[in-house]
């Protein structure tokens, strides 16, 4: 049901879902067996003004709210989850994080590329600093009016497609004393030292890869960091707040995987028939239909909640507790859903030939990838407790020294 959106939302969710059924749909097959990036797709979403939404107008772009972009990723991801994942990081995530943090000379930048199909990518996640990102080693060194960077990262969505990078880095000034975290753009094909590595073979969304990528003193100048609004020194929290979108993007994805794969175990039941009448006469599979129609009810409304929260918390993202509640709860969901509808199937779901075993190997991923399930849970914790909660043990030691002087401090008063 869509009853609260406008008329012009209904739109965009009509049209995207014409496109979906039509060119990604009869994709998605081939583009999960040949692992292709599927550019055919890429540029029927341009066409269709799906990439770049939130780009505001005077970029370029429609500047269209994240929900409106959230519709676009659902219908797109409910046939073919990796253009799903495109629709996502061509209106979320970087491009986001640049229209509101960028320079002009930087927002320009960024829009003519995302707006002619560029799926930037973001780069983050070290060998040894998953979970722990804040714990990278990257790092870019000034020098003069330029930044080195040199480092690892690995698990990067579209390495050797994307064209954007927004890379995240230690900083250190010229004396070698570390400024905190920051963000750097580099265009691929115009920046040196920045490097392709191993592509990983995933169990699913194959149609994007997901590669190391080495920086091997890649000069940025200036005028490509992206300098958040509280400087270097909080740039990690300013970046991650930025990242938010592309978490409630991400949980997204995972409901339009639900729903493709929810929607094809409602035809198959009431198609296939067993002991002389369709299956979906028997309660046992009615029952699992209702459940996965509540969960995609649910995990919607949690989503688009959060999409909505941007622009009403004092952040122009997503509030981060709520992008992260519904980025757990609908990447579990969809695991559940789209075991279960495969379970309809039958055979026939355990079967290549069908799509509901590559809708339930996409969705596995919704869990680990951007944050998982349990340090999203601890984001969350944090929050509703209104306590830090360091996850290193130094730092849960330093608070826990802190928090007993408090005490005692409070005893002697
Ligand atoms: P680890 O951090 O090593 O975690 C291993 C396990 O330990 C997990 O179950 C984790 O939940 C658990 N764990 C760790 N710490 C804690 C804790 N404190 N409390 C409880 N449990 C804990 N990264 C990018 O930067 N850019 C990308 O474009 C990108 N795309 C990705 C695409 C895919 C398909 C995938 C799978 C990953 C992608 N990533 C990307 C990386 C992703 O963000 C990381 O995989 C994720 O943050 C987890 O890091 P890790 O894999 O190193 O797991
Ligand atoms: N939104 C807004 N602020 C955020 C944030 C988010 N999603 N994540 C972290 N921050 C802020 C924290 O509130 C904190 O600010 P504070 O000092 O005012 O409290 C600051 O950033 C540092 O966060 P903290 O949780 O203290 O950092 P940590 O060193 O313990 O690291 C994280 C934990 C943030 C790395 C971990 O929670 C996390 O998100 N890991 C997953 C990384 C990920 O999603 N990678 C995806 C790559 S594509």
């Amino acid at each position: 049901m869509s009853f609260n959106l406008t008329k012009e939302q209904l739109n965009i969710k009509t049209r995207a879902r014409d496109l979906a059924s039509s060119i990604v749909a009869t994709n998605a097959a081939e583009v999960d067996k040949t692992e292709q990036y599927p550019w055919d797709n890429v540029k029927a979403l341009t066409e269709a003004g799906f990439v770049g939404m939130t780009i505001p107008r005077e970029f370029g772009g429609p500047g269209c709210n994240f929900l409106e972009a959230n519709l676009v990723v659902e219908e797109m991801a409910a046939y073919c989850g990796p253009t799903g994942r495109i629709a996502v990081e061509v209106n979320m995530g970087a491009i986001s994080a640049v229209m509101h943090y960028g320079t002009d000379f930087q927002k320009r930048l960024a829009a003519d590329l995302v707006l002619s199909g560029d799926k930037p990518a973001i780069c983050i996640t070290e060998p040894e600093a998953g979970s722990a990102a804040s714990q990278m080693t990257t790092r870019a060194d000034k020098q003069g009016d330029k930044y080195i960077i040199n480092g690892k990262k690995h698990w990067i969505t579209g390495g050797g497609v994307s064209r954007l990078h927004l890379i995240f880095a230690r900083v250190f000034d010229e004396n070698g004393i570390e400024l905190g975290i920051g963000g750097f753009l580099a265009v691929r094909g115009e920046a040196e030292g920045l490097k392709l590595g191993a592509r990983e073979p995933t169990m699913g969304l194959r149609g994007i890869p997901e590669t190391e990528l080495i920086f091997e003193d890649l000069e940025v100048a200036e005028n490509m960091v992206l300098m958040p609004p509280s400087g270097f020194k909080r740039g990690f929290a300013d970046l991650m707040n930025a990242y938010n979108s592309q978490r409630v993007g991400a949980g997204t994805v995972a409901l339009g995987l639900a729903v493709g794969a929810y929607r094809n175990a409602l035809e198959f039941a009431q198609e296939r028939e067993q002991f002389g009448r369709p299956i979906a006469e028997f309660q046992g599979l009615q029952w699992m239909l209702a459940d996965m129609s509540v969960q995609i009810e649910a995990a919607r409304s949690l989503l688009h909640n959060a999409a909505l929260s941007a622009g009403h918390n004092g952040s122009p993202f997503p509030d981060p507790t709520l992008a992260a509640q519904g980025k757990i709860f609908t990447s579990e969901m969809a695991l559940k859903v789209t075991t279960d509808a495969l379970q309809v199937f039958g055979a026939r779901g355990y079967s290549r030939n069908f799509p509901m075993e590559r809708l339930a190997r996409d969705a596995r991923m919704f869990t680990i990838g951007g944050g998982t399930a349990q340090i999203l849970r601890t984001v969350v914790a944090s929050r509703i407790l209104g306590m830090k909660l360091p996850q290193t043990r130094d730092g849960f030691s330093q608070l826990a020294e802190e928090t007993a002087a408090k005490k005692n401090l409070q005893a002697a008063e």
